[in-house]
């Protein structure tokens, strides 16, 4: 594999092996017996803010070797109308690696094919891989493993965190309940694109979370969508709190890809119940993106 550039495109060896090397980092961290990005530089370019994906990424680049160049939209001539196709061609000839976290899948995938460097997606609007399989790393260390378990995600049921849980269930077969207000709940196009009987999507959050082994949120507003606040009393019934958590499987699991906005999507009480495995999941991005750059950088 060349590119992670979405869950769609992975399959669930793909996935499974991500995960198995993620374990294999994050034993060995601080002791590792190879530096798969000796001697290169791998660029970052964001147009979105970001503390976790940045910080992971350049920590674990250099952890394994190598060096860390962040470029914001600001800092290169991208921002100012330079086209992504012209960007790729000149960093893919000077650096070894391109982290992209941007607003359109087509620039990372335009980024991909243009700079002929490996290649991550570091969230934009349709995905966030990364976060996804750090999740299921943390799924698997807190559970064992997703299999035969009830994901839940409650929330904006279709942006770029559910669209990759959606997929990543697709391709690994755990049972995903998404719930949402009607208005941002997947489209029957994308369901059927999709085709998965193990995914279903519905307003009736208390049917999703009903038996959930883990429970999933994340901001109401992603980034660019800020202004549109009017939107956030429609998401109100789909708060994650310890009143709707009382039906959900014994044991349970609750996962937020963070920033938080408590009070919103997630009650300040839930969240400080759940830290260790919230701050946990924030960690693991960190072991995720290790296994992704190692494989990236030793793939021909
Ligand atoms: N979860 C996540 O991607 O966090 P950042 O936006 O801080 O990178
Ligand atoms: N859906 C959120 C994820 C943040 C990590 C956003 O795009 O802002």
């Amino acid at each position: 594999m060349k590119h992670l550039l979405s869950i769609e495109e992975l399959s669930a060896p793909d996935l499974t092996a991500f995960i198995d090397l993620a374990i294999e980092m994050k034993a060995q961290r601080g002791n590792h017996s190879s530096q798969p990005l000796a001697g290169q530089t791998w660029a970052l370019i964001f147009t979105k803010a970001s503390t976790r994906t940045r910080v992971s990424f350049e920590v674990g680049i250099r952890e394994l070797g190598g060096t860390p160049m962040f470029l914001s939209k600001n800092d290169i001539q991208l921002g100012r109308g330079e086209p992504i196709k012209d960007t790729a061609r000149v960093l893919g000839r000077m650096v070894h690696g391109a982290i992209i976290r941007t607003f359109a899948q087509d620039d990372v995938v335009q980024f991909s094919q243009f700079g002929q460097i490996p290649t991550i997606n570091a969230l934009t609007d349709d995905e966030h891989p990364c976060q996804i399989l750090a999740d299921l790393l943390t799924i698997k260390e807190k559970l064992g493993s997703w299999e035969g378990r009830k994901v839940a995600f409650i929330g904006d049921g279709f942006s770029n965190m559910t669209i990759s849980w959606m997929w990543a269930a697709k391709h690994l077969g755990f049972e995903l309940a998404v719930a949402g207000p009607s208005e941002h709940l997947p489209p029957a196009e994308f369901l059927e694109q999709l085709n998965a009987p193990n995914v279903s999507a519905s307003t009736n959050v208390q049917a999703a979370v009903a038996g959930a082994h883990v429970i999933n949120t994340d901001v109401w507003l992603s980034m660019g969508q800020e202004g549109q606040t009017e939107k956030e009393a429609l998401f109100e019934p789909y708060q994650v709190n310890n009143n709707l958590l009382a039906n959900a499987a014994e044991g349970h699991l609750v996962l937020h890809c963070l920033p938080a906005y408590r009070g919103k999507e997630i009650s300040e009480e839930t969240l400080e119940q759940h830290a260790d495995t919230i701050f946990q999941q924030a960690e693991n991005r960190l072991h995720a993106q290790k296994a992704v750059l190692a494989k990236l950088a030793t793939s021909s």
